[in-house]
């Protein structure tokens, strides 16, 4: 965060109270109806979460037991048999929403579609019995390399449905990138489409499979079910690859969901960790499924008018608990949307808001502030009156953003619900609840209602108010992370030991840093370790870094983030060159370039600076807070009396 924000939002004193209208006709109703949620789920944490579980979700069979915490390993409505993909489709067709739209698809070049629940779940079936003729089997995962079209809602159901466990890798990830997360989790299957459209452009996935695959690196994955979006030729690998509407022709429309346990998995998504390697987060049945359906149905006070966009892409989790699982479960009415705002049309989201009706709507900061800056007549120049709550999350929204979108997009008349949550959460965690909590421009407010979130020091203990330090959670929730798929010691080091456990209680470290005001609300301040948030996009500086040094030109480079006025941070990669090669603008080009190649487009710097050394501590570390100083152009303020060689300070702010 900039000083600037951090500035506004230390001095930001307004509060916006819930519009009477408003919260008598929502879910939870008033601060009062919270807190009386929250203390049943202190006092008895299995009892609140037992009835939900029984009162929202369908079960197979019913569970033993609510919980059974040893810590950090949480198992949830243990016993029990359900299956999300029956919960979001079958148990709607039984009643009226039968034939309401499940998902309406609007795609860039403007074609559109809508699917009921009814036919929704015919595609989920057939797709379901072709993944299965395929050999997959319980257990076995499947990667989901998509464009944000239908398919890539249908093929997550359609693994759920089964029992396979699906790995969804973002679109917008490079070959090189898929190709390491299909082995990371051996995956068998890969969905894919030919391509889709992104910013008026097209997008060849599939060539980035055939990457990925190519002489073998990928030993694990036996097929490729293609989907056809682009119409262009596509090669396709006689006896691996399958156009899904060829495979598809004479593929029953039945498929019964098989019954799943409670804590079998549902998926692996991989997110950045300050480490090199990404981390398949994995979620597992009930638990996720129970959480992401009441944090939607609360936070958004959903109903069954309402027509729901949430503008992230599947490939995040965003996308995973906000576009398909939680909508779907309540029986929602979801839009998806494959396309962003671009130059040729900045106002298209405020055009599909107009045509769909959407009445809650759920997007980034740095969608908002490059609304801001792309200018108010698009948005006036729509009818948006049908929208009734917005949402942000994926960074801390600065509360002059928050104000604009309050006013501009919303009229004042609806609430802003700013979600702090994460991949790992599995849903949202400290929210307001638009017909409760007075909401205050840059705070998430208060924890979601059985959550217990707060702010420690590293030893575990309490910081007073208007205090910086570490967020973290105190009690396990059944949307919480299991562990990291193949690897349950990084699991419990990255978030159970850094606070250390005191007295039999352990903290979950979220690995950000916040501060709690004098009415308990929570601000959150941004990463505390080596991730950096573009774009509401979480990326790891050593996985950025080690794209660099894998190139032949780099001896050793250091990534840090700098803030930026749209993207919230923007990616600064100090570089020293090996000896034969001369810093200029080509190899800047190429390097920008080879991470792009190494990653994907999102991870691409915004700026490199060569330089012949870096700051180091006398143990050879590379003193990050002194880069992101210099990046920032600040002056290097604290203690550098560990660096071991105090000139290069100097040299590298010549730059
Ligand atoms: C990190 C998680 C889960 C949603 C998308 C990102 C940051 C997320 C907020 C918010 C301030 C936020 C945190 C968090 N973050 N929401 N409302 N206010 N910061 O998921 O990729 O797992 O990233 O995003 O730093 O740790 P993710």
């Amino acid at each position: 965060m900039s000083e600037q924000t951090i500035e506004s939002i230390l001095h930001e004193q307004r509060t916006f109270p819930p519009a009477a209208n408003f919260a008598a006709n929502a879910h939870i109703k008033s601060m009062a109806d919270y807190k009386a949620l929250c203390d049943r789920a202190a006092k008895d944490p299995e009892g609140f979460w037992g009835e939900l579980a029984e009162t929202e979700l369908d079960w197979f069979q019913k569970w033993e037991n609510v919980l059974d915490w040893q810590p950090p390993v949480a198992k949830w409505f243990e016993g029990g048999k359900t299956n999300v993909s029956y919960n979001c489709l079958d148990r709607h067709l039984t009643t009226w929403r039968k034939n309401k739209a499940a998902l309406i698809w609007e795609g860039e070049p403007g074609d559109s579609r809508t699917l009921t629940y009814a036919q929704l779940h015919r595609e989920v079936c057939q797709m379901a019995n072709v993944i299965k003729q395929f050999g997959v089997k319980k257990g076995d995962v499947v990667g989901i390399y998509m464009p944000m079209i239908p398919e890539a809602a249908i093929a997550m159901l359609a693994c759920a449905r089964i029992g396979a466990v699906h790995s969804v890798v973002f679109g917008g990830f490079s070959a090189e990138a898929l190709r390491d997360r299909l082995n990371a989790a051996e995956a068998k299957l890969v969905i894919t489409a030919d391509g889709g459209f992104r910013k008026d452009k097209v997008i060849t996935l599939k060539d980035q499979v055939d990457k990925a695959l190519a002489d073998d690196a990928a030993p694990s994955v036996e097929n490729v079910l293609v989907v056809r979006r682009i119409e262009k030729d596509t090669h396709m690998e006689e006896g691996r690859d399958h156009w899904w509407h060829e495979v598809r022709q004479g593929i029953s429309a039945h498929c019964p969901a098989e019954p799943m346990d409670s804590e079998d998995i549902l998926f692996i998504l991989y997110t950045s960790g300050s480490t090199g390697k990404p981390k398949g987060v994995v979620h597992t049945t009930a638990g996720y499924n129970l959480y992401a359906h009441v944090t939607t149905k609360w936070t958004f006070d959903l109903k069954d008018t309402d027509i729901f966009w949430c503008t992230a892409d599947v490939g995040w989790i965003t996308g995973h608990s906000y576009i398909v699982y939680g909508p779907l479960s309540n029986g929602a009415t979801t839009v998806m949307y494959e396309g962003v705002p671009r130059p040729s049309n900045p106002g298209c989201f405020w055009d599909v808001v107009e045509q769909y009706g959407v009445t809650i709507f759920y997007t980034a900061p740095t969608a908002i502030r490059a609304f801001i800056k792309a200018g108010d007549k698009h948005p006036n120049a729509r009818d948006l009156s049908s929208l009734r709550i917005l949402g942000t999350v994926g960074e801390p929204i600065n509360p002059k953003a928050w104000m604009w979108y309050y006013q501009v997009i919303g009229g004042e008349r609806c609430p802003v619900v700013d979600t702090w949550w994460q991949t790992e959460t599995g849903g949202f965690m400290i929210t307001p609840l638009p017909g409760a909590t007075p909401t205050k421009p840059g705070s998430a407010t208060l924890p979601f209602p059985g959550i217990q979130a707060d702010v420690l020091d590293l030893d575990g203990n309490e910081i007073p108010a208007n205090q910086g330090g570490y967020l973290v959670v105190k009690h396990p929730w059944p949307g919480m992370m299991r562990t990291v798929y193949g690897d349950f010691n990084r699991f419990r080091r990255s978030y159970w030991e850094h606070i250390a456990p005191k007295d039999g209680q352990y903290f979950y470290f979220a690995g950000d840093g916040a501060r709690k005001d004098e009415d308990g609300y929570f601000w959150i301040m941004g990463r505390v370790d080596d991730v950096i948030n573009v774009s509401g996009h979480r990326l790891g500086t050593m996985e950025i870094e080690s794209a660099l040094v894998s190139h032949p030109a780099v001896a050793e480079a250091a990534v840090v983030g700098k803030p930026d006025e749209i993207k919230g941070e923007s990616i600064v990669a100090f570089v020293m060159l090996e000896e034969d090669y001369e810093a200029g603008d080509d190899l800047d080009k190429a390097l920008k370039q080879h991470v792009v190649e190494e990653i994907g487009a999102i991870a691409r710097p915004g700026e490199i600076r060569f330089s012949d050394d870096l700051p180091k501590t006398r143990s050879g570390k590379i003193m990050r807070r002194i880069l992101r100083s210099l990046a920032a152009g600040e002056e290097i303020s604290g203690d550098t009396s560990t660096l071991q060689d105090r000139s290069v300070l100097d040299k590298l702010r010549e730059r």
